[in-house]
């Protein structure tokens, strides 16, 4: 009897002790916006069962909670931002207090703990980092690249004539395009369509991608890291082989480089950046190896499937409107004729300009672009963010925000027009966010996509194969990194 009874309380306190830790486990912190209520443990994670992308879930539920909702992954808070006003007030108005990064397991692992930009934390070093970053890319993303680009048209020319006006996927050309010109501006090299490496390149990034979009339980359920995770092997053997091709790169400069001469690539400009650190009085290390194989590991992740996947959206969106592609090349053709666009050329062409704006509005590669993370207790809009609270902007809710776009759905590149020139400054258009962290590679990429679609389209008609009239410029990717679903397109020499 005694015994039972004793059973009995020790049950009693354990159910009691169990759902006190499941009130305060789910219970949202008070101020914070409203949201669903969380289960124990998973918290909201099971909202991206299904085949609906993160941000057309996070839109739908703005329907039901408003613009700024809370959800919990795992033990972490988030805000989720939908509009244009709240995402600048966070970014702007408020840029420190939201400058952080979450702290994720792989993510750690894979940045060898924040040692790159796009995942460290809003350091001193960081800033550092992101100087030399910006002071590469801006060297490039000038008449430099119109030289680089006019030493990969050729492979180029030679992949379109292998297909000569046959069905093909554009993706393996535009990669080519992309990777030597990122390639070029890291290692000062370039890749033939062929070359190993290069192929290594795009299937371990495209695996890495798809495994960081979808996450890992390590990431929402922290004890699961001690956890055999064939997932987690796998992100891990993938990542080893990235920075083995990485550092071969840099080994090999190492070997040719000469302190004495300017820099003649990104690899190089941190190995001066290196040396002049380290010969500063009181210098804190802040560019060991480690920060330039993460620092280059950075440009080539964010600086190749993004702008593939905008130039994808980019022809497929103009093999839906053949309109849109007579007008362009009749533009190029009155502007500037036969010879290769420049970026120069691009206040002159507004119509083209135009275009890639909406192709950018249209398609949002990067929907949810990188989780922020707020650094000290703040609020957004009418409500609390406590500390350590992740931020999630919303960037796809913003480009089809009907109150700043008319019919969103539909592909108009008119919308960026005033008349006959571009409007530069346009709200709820930020797909490469703002702020402290915004896009370092903006100037870059925007040049790219320009110099590249424009000889694309200079040079080559696009249609689908005959018969097909399926949309092609649709989302096939319902995670992370926003690519259309793989379709083959007919390119014909237009000389
Ligand atoms: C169409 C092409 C691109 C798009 C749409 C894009 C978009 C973005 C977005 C949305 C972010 C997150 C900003 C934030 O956290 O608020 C970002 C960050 C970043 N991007 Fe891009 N990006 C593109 C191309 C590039 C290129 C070409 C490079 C470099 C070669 C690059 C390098 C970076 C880096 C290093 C960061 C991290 C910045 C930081 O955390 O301080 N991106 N990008």
């Amino acid at each position: 009897m005694f015994d039972c009874t004793s059973t009995m309380s020790l049950l009693a306190v354990l159910v009691i002790l169990l759902l006190t830790w499941m009130y305060f486990n789910i219970r949202r912190p008070l101020g914070m916006p409203p949201g669903p209520t969380p289960y124990p443990i998973l918290g909201n994670a099971l909202i991206f069962m299904g085949k609906k992308q993160p941000a057309e879930i996070f839109k739908d539920m703005s329907q039901e909670y408003g613009p700024i909702f809370t959800v919990k992954f795992g033990p972490v808070w988030a805000v989720v931002l939908n509009n244009y006003e709240l995402v600048q007030e966070a970014l702007l108005t408020k840029f420190n207090d939201f400058s952080g990064r979450p702290d994720q397991y792989m993510i750690n692992w894979f940045t060898d703990n924040g040692k790159d930009i796009a995942f460290a934390q809003p350091t001193p070093t960081w800033k550092f980092h992101r100087k030399l970053a910006h002071v590469a890319i801006k060297k490039y993303a000038t008449s430099e690249l119109e030289t680089l680009l006019a030493d990969i048209t050729p492979k180029l020319r030679d992949v379109f004539a292998d297909k000569a006006g046959t069905p093909f996927d554009p993706k393996e050309v535009i990669t080519l395009a992309v990777y030597n010109i990122i390639a070029s501006m890291c290692f000062g090299h370039n890749y033939q369509l062929n070359d190993p490496r290069l192929k290594k390149f795009v299937q371990i990034s495209e695996d890495i991608n798809e495994v960081f979009a979808n996450g890992t339980l390590s990431d929402f359920v922290p004890a699961a890291r001690f956890l055999p995770s064939p997932q987690v092997n796998k992100i891990k053997k993938l990542t080893n082989e990235f920075f083995d091709i990485l550092m071969k790169d840099v080994s090999q400069h190492l070997k040719e480089y000469s302190p004495d001469e300017p820099a003649k690539d990104m690899i190089e400009l941190l190995l001066h950046a290196q040396r002049d650190e380290k010969e500063t009085e009181g210098s804190e290390n802040k560019l060991t190896d480690v920060h330039i194989k993460q620092i280059l590991s950075d440009l080539f992740s964010a600086g190749t499937d993004t702008t593939t996947s905008t130039l994808l959206w980019g022809i497929a969106c103009l093999m839906d409107n053949p309109d849109v592609q007579k007008k362009i090349k009749k533009e190029l053709d009155e502007v500037i004729g036969d010879r290769p666009s420049s970026l120069s050329d691009r206040g002159k062409l507004p119509y083209t300009e135009a275009t890639i704006m909406e192709i950018m509005r249209y398609g949002t590669v990067a929907p949810i672009g990188v989780t922020h993370r707020a650094i000290k207790d703040s609020t957004i809009g009418n409500f609390e963010v406590p500390e350590n609270t992740w931020v999630f902007i919303n960037s796809w809710a913003l480009h089809n925000d009907p109150e700043y776009w008319d019919s969103p759905e539909k592909f108009s590149p008119e919308r960026f027009l005033d008349s006959d020139s571009v409007k530069q400054r346009l709200p709820s258009f930020l797909p490469f966010s703002t702020g402290r962290r915004v896009c370092v590679g903006e100037a870059l990429a925007k040049a790219e996509i320009f110099l590249v679609l424009s000889w694309l389209i200079q040079n080559y008609k696009f249609e689908k194969p005959p018969g097909v009239t399926d949309i092609f410029a649709v989302s096939g990717n319902p995670q992370g990194l926003n690519f259309t679903k793989p379709y083959k397109a007919v390119a014909t020499s237009r000389y």
